[in-house]
């Protein structure tokens, strides 16, 4: 049955729930992002300028996601838009090496004064897995330790503690320890039973953006047994 907020959401939304239709025979469950899925639908946008997004039906919505969380400035920040534009009349890949991939790693560096060197990837997911295997290969040690929920990207040795995975062998799984946040006891305990542990990887702010904190104090202390 349509509930009355949803049938107000589908009046609203025509243009969105006609793309939705063709968009479920090309893509799983319609979307091509998973944390985009929407009940009925989710909508389709045509442009987005400071905190704000504009649907196809002409509506305005406030973003509260900011492109899941990246977007710091907002969006089309005129800065952005004209370091851009500048720099796509100049090259983007050019296979060697440039000023300003000094100046960024410094700027990186500035922003994390624990990083001794500074190594670029093109996301997250493969920056947590080349993190792990040089973890692995500098102590020689296997198991790394996550925390419950904590997001480190798709590869299957991170995908391990959070809900609805399947297809990861059980001898990746083995070699990760799951552990839950906040309780540094926990975390001492496993340490002293369990000489294989090559890394302990955690979000600091907390799981799902922060929505399940992590005690400022949990940090200094993991700091301390690490
Ligand atoms: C803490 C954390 N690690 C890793 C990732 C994975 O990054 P990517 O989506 O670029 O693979 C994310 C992405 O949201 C993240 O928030």
């Amino acid at each position: 049955m349509v509930t009355p907020i949803e049938q107000r959401f589908m009046d609203k939304h025509q243009g969105s729930a006609d793309r939705h239709e063709k968009a479920k025979d090309l893509f799983p469950d319609g979307v091509t992002h998973d944390a985009r899925r929407q009940h009925p639908f989710q909508l389709y946008y045509t442009h987005a300028i400071g905190p704000h997004k504009f649907d196809v039906d002409g509506n305005r919505i406030i973003d509260y996601w900011s492109g899941h969380g990246s977007l710091i400035l907002g969006h089309s920040h005129p800065a952005i838009v004209d370091a851009v534009q500048n720099q796509i009349a100049k090259g983007t890949h050019l296979s060697g090496s440039t000023d300003l991939e000094i100046q960024w790693g410094q700027l990186v560096r500035e922003l994390i004064p624990s990083a001794e060197k500074v190594r670029f990837h093109s996301s997250g997911t493969e920056a947590d897995m080349m993190a792990l295997r040089m973890a692995r290969a500098y102590t020689g040690k296997t198991k790394v330790i996550k925390f419950q929920e904590h997001f480190h990207g798709w590869s299957d040795y991170v995908a391990v503690g959070s809900a609805g995975i399947g297809g990861i062998p059980k001898e990746t799984l083995s070699t990760m320890i799951v552990l839950p946040p906040n309780d540094i006891s926990v975390v001492e305990n496993t340490l002293k039973e369990n000489k294989d542990v090559a890394a302990v990887i955690l979000e600091p702010t907390g799981a799902h953006m922060g929505l399940e904190p992590i005690l400022p104090s949990f940090l200094h202390e993991l700091r301390e047994v690490t």
